[in-house]
């Protein structure tokens, strides 16, 4: 049954019922009152004119339950018309755009004024769809780049094996050697996605428990420390204060370190220097990692988390990175229930930080 038709009934039989109660308990209070009022002053009277005038008031009380039933029912007609316009009108208008929405037209939204309860409901309806268009349009590019990224190093696969049947290349372990570093990168891009995509399903069990920020951060620091060397870049490590421990999954704090570090060490040209800072912040523990590095100009920054962004995007992935670390960074650090961010000025350095819970606090909150 149509909304409308529904708000009338439901008007309707209130409107009956309403009017049949006041009818038979209007007929019966006014027929007492006659009677009492009546009963002694018309003692003398003949009966039958004491009926008589019973049976007129009955009459009239009667014939106004009808006028009642008449007035009332054309406004509780109108009124269910108006009703079920002011809803049915906004909910066609949304299946609308839900159908148009469903066949790819995601730029659709709901237009409607009032801040009423229907408001609210467009409003989160709005919200809903501006998220699936911003869905779709990250999976087109996620596709087009991933695209990108697997065609570079297959071209220059192919464009070896070409030479080499050609004879224009020699077989020497030198070809053999470029051959092999294509296919690593083409393997390290295929385990990124696949990481990448397996965290972000919420496929990758993360096991939290207290870890001792300092133990963290000098291991990751003794694992990349002769890249650091080799590069002749500086690393300065400030764990001066004592840090309570953190709650976190202590392989994937490493990892973030790890991704942290190995960018500041990609983006800082020779002589520069990296600093890694632990510190309390209340009920988290504060890392940050600095460097003295190219920088990142502050249109790029909001979008450095982003999965597969670069700010220079004409550079080869042979000399940078296929723009995943800092996404796994962030869905890890998030997952930890942390937040995370960056500050960076072009030409002096960049500073990306993160917090993670106290382990108490961790405890506390978890599970
Ligand atoms: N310390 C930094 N200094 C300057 N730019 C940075 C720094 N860290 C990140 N960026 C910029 O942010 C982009 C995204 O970083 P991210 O770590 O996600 O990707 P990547 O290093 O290019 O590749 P991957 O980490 O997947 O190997 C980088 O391409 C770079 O442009
Ligand atoms: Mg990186």
């Amino acid at each position: 049954m149509a909304l409308r038709w529904k708000l009338l009934v439901s008007h309707l039989a209130v409107l009956i019922v309403g009017l049949l109660v006041a009818s038979l308990s209007f007929r019966g209070v006014a027929v007492r009152a006659t009677s009492s009022h009546m009963g002694g002053m018309m003692a003398g009277m003949m009966p039958g004119v004491f009926r008589g005038v019973q049976a007129a008031v009955s009459a009239g009380v009667q014939q106004a339950v009808l006028v009642g039933v008449g007035v009332a029912g054309v406004v509780a007609v109108v009124a269910s018309l108006v009703v079920a316009l002011w809803i049915t009108r906004p909910l066609g208008h949304m299946a609308d755009v839900a159908r148009r929405i469903a066949s790819g037209q995601y730029g659709q939204r709901v237009v409607y004024g009032a801040a009423d309860e229907i408001g609210e409901f467009t409003g989160a309806f709005n919200d809903m769809a501006a998220r699936l268009e911003a869905t779709e349009k990250l999976r087109s590019e996620l596709l087009a780049t991933i695209a990108h990224e697997l065609r570079t190093p297959l071209t220059n696969i192919e464009g070896y094996m070409e030479g080499l049947l050609d004879g224009v290349v020699r077989p020497e372990p030198q070809t053999y050697e470029m051959v092999r570093k294509e296919a690593g990168r083409l393997s390290r891009l295929v385990g990124d996605i696949q990481r990448l995509s397996r965290l972000e399903a919420g496929g990758e069990r993360l096991e939290p428990r207290p870890v001792d920020a300092a133990v963290a951060v000098r291991g990751a620091l003794e694992i990349i420390r002769s890249q650091f060397d080799q590069k002749n870049l500086v690393l300065v490590v400030d764990l001066t204060d004592r840090l309570a421990p953190v709650w976190v999954d202590g392989d994937k704090l490493q990892q973030v370190l790890l991704n942290l570090l190995a960018n500041a060490h990609r983006y800082t040209p020779e002589g520069g220097s990296v600093s890694v800072r632990v510190q309390d912040s209340g009920s988290a523990i504060r890392f940050a990692v600095s460097d003295t590095g190219i920088g990142i100009p502050p249109a790029d920054l909001p979008h450095i988390f982003e999965r597969f962004y670069r700010v220079d995007k004409s550079r080869s992935s042979a000399g940078g990175g296929a723009g995943i670390g800092l996404a796994v960074v962030r869905s890890l650090i998030e997952q930890s229930a942390g937040t995370i961010g960056a500050e960076s000025v072009p030409g002096e350095g960049t500073t990306v930080w993160f917090t993670l819970p106290k382990a108490a606090a961790g405890i506390a909150g978890g599970p």
